[in-house]
């Protein structure tokens, strides 16, 4: 592998946690351990975090960074969803949490090395799985699914206004072969893309359909929503929720979700009576999304598309 994971808006992820000496922690997506080991050295490790990733090869990385430390006694780590945390928070007999961070997607450890298919830099296996011992790769779903549906993941996961055209063509592809390689993929949607368009767009044609399909992989969506939605009954009075997103549709669901629990009522416009009895959890802290500095950008091209929002439960 080349490259080493750079955690995106560590200063400000680190400093808008606003940790508490001996408070118990979540870090849902530990990835290489860079945020964790920000909030250890924080609190000279007066703190106790459970980190959780879905992928088996960065939690080896993670323990080893953590260890190099010497804080290996204050975290523990477990390979899972961050949607199935709680059930581990369950097992550990952790009741309720002092603060949460999810720094959401793949990380450099995951692109950088072709063989996870997540990248149309490098030639690899069409994969794509943050947990290679489950579920479906990219591979089993562009030769599987029908030209709608994957018509339908493109446009919707990718916002990609081509997808029409590249399902076409993928479906007529597969025909005479199986598409087996990021590479093959690649082609594909190369030979979509009208040269016109391709000239004038200043990311890879690939990247729409790419970040559609590792979302689709991965279920990425749903693992937020589902994970929102049991979060706060494990927090702590004053606990902050921080989330850093790569796209616009994870960061919307971020902010809806923090709009509708920084609400007293949320029923329908036009409800005279307020019938949902719903009360507000949360304060928004980051009214506008948190993003990179030009600096930070520009050590660090993956954090362009960062956004970080945060709340804190009432
Ligand atoms: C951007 S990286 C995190 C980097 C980390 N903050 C660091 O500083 O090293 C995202 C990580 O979250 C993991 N991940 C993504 N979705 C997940 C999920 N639903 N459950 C658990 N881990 C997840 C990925 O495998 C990846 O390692």
């Amino acid at each position: 592998m080349k490259s080493v994971h750079k955690p995106v808006l560590f200063k400000e992820a680190i400093e808008f946690l606003n940790l508490k000496e001996n408070g118990y922690y979540l870090d849902g997506t530990i990835g290489a351990g860079g945020h964790t080991i920000g909030m250890l050295q924080a609190t000279s490790g007066n703190i106790n975090i459970l980190g959780i990733d879905r992928d088996k090869e960065i939690l080896k990385i993670a323990e080893q960074n953590i260890r190099s430390l010497g804080f290996e006694s204050k975290v523990i780590l477990r390979h899972s969803k961050f949607s199935d945390s709680f059930k581990i928070l369950d097992e550990l007999e952790w009741d309720k949490l002092d603060g949460v961070i999810l720094d959401l997607g793949i990380s450099s450890y995951q692109v950088d090395n072709p063989h996870r298919g997540f990248s149309f830099h490098e030639n690899g296996p069409l994969d794509m799985r943050m947990d290679r011992s489950q579920g479906i790769s990219a591979s089993d779903l562009v030769n599987s699914l029908t030209y709608e549906e994957l018509k339908d993941i493109i446009r919707l996961y990718g916002e990609e206004p081509l997808a029409p055209k590249i399902a076409r063509k993928i479906v007529e592809k597969r025909k005479l072969s199986p598409i087996k390689t990021t590479k093959e993929l690649c082609d594909i949607i190369l030979e979509a893309y009208p040269a016109k368009r391709r000239r004038r767009s200043k990311r890879h044609p690939a990247t729409k359909t790419f970040q559609a399909l590792r979302i689709a992989v991965n279920e990425e969506l749903k693992e937020l929503e589902d994970f929102l939605s049991k979060v706060l009954d494990r927090l702590n009075h004053g606990a902050r929720i921080v989330i850093i997103s790569f796209h616009s549709l994870e960061d919307r669901i971020v902010k809806h979700f923090f709009k509708r629990e920084a609400k007293d009522c949320i029923c329908p416009p036009g409800q005279m009576v307020c019938i949902c009895g719903h009360k507000k959890r949360v304060k928004i802290i980051t009214k506008k999304p948190i993003v990179p500095s030009g600096e930070e950008i520009e050590e660090n091209k993956r954090a362009r598309s960062a956004k970080m929002r945060v709340a804190e439960v009432l």
